[in-house]
């Protein structure tokens, strides 16, 4: 069974990743007339508000896990980012804006949560682990990565099998709180939890023996 769930409206489609939802709130709080988990039946009602409006809203979801297809083209309505954006979040996954390539496929969105607590049924996307397993982090970083910025141009993620996160190409890395720490184009970020460097892998997936391998198919394998 798919894990995408449709909900198709006079002029736009709404595209729901319910794996990839980890309740932020963003879209009810933005627009509760269209986006709405209290209403019984469809929680998304796509003809609830402009299209421009839900387009915006899906556009911003953190996740990736909303996206609003313009019904009379197919396409889908959000655009990349200028720069490329890094964010980590407290006690959290990393949210990538950008557009990119995950494990050697190209994303279908522009956004994704990406796991860091080592412990998600989606690697390496987010599946709200973190808060099962307790997962702590304030989010703050001291040290920029020493490489040099690059220009524009996309994202690749790649997920070694029992390391970290490798990320080539020109991203902007912002700390918790949205401060920019650095510009960068290359890093290897932690998704195992065991880092005493965070958000970058120190080599300790080794030593705890972190076997998460790189599927992208929401199967967690030892
Ligand atoms: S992936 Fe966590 S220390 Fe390397």
């Amino acid at each position: 069974m798919s894990r995408i769930h449709r909900y198709d409206g006079a002029e736009v489609v709404v595209e729901f990743d319910l794996a990839r939802c980890i309740h932020t709130g963003d879209c009810s709080r933005d627009l509760p007339e269209v986006f709405n988990t209290k209403r019984s039946g469809r929680w998304v009602q796509p003809d609830g508000a402009p299209a421009a409006q839900i387009a915006h809203v899906c556009a911003d979801c953190p996740t990736g896990a909303l996206r609003c297809i313009d019904k009379a083209s197919g396409q889908a309505m959000d655009s990349p980012p200028k720069y490329n954006t890094i964010q980590i979040i407290a006690d959290g996954p990393l949210y990538v804006h950008a557009k990119m390539r995950v494990n050697g496929k190209p994303e279908p969105g522009y956004r994704a949560a990406f796991c860091r607590c080592g412990t998600s049924r989606l690697m390496p996307y987010c599946d709200n682990s973190h808060r099962e397993c307790n997962f702590r982090d304030d989010g703050k970083v001291t040290v920029p990565l020493p490489s040099p910025a690059g220009s524009q141009g996309p994202l690749s993620i790649n997920a070694t099998p029992g390391g970290p996160l490798m990320i080539e190409g020109p991203f902007t890395l912002l700390d918790a709180a949205g401060q920019v720490v650095c510009e960068s184009s290359k890093a290897a970020l932690c998704r195992c939890a065991a880092s005493k460097m965070k958000p970058y892998c120190d080599g300790s997936h080794t030593a705890i023996g972190f076997n998460q391998s790189q599927d992208i198919n929401g199967t967690k394998q030892a």
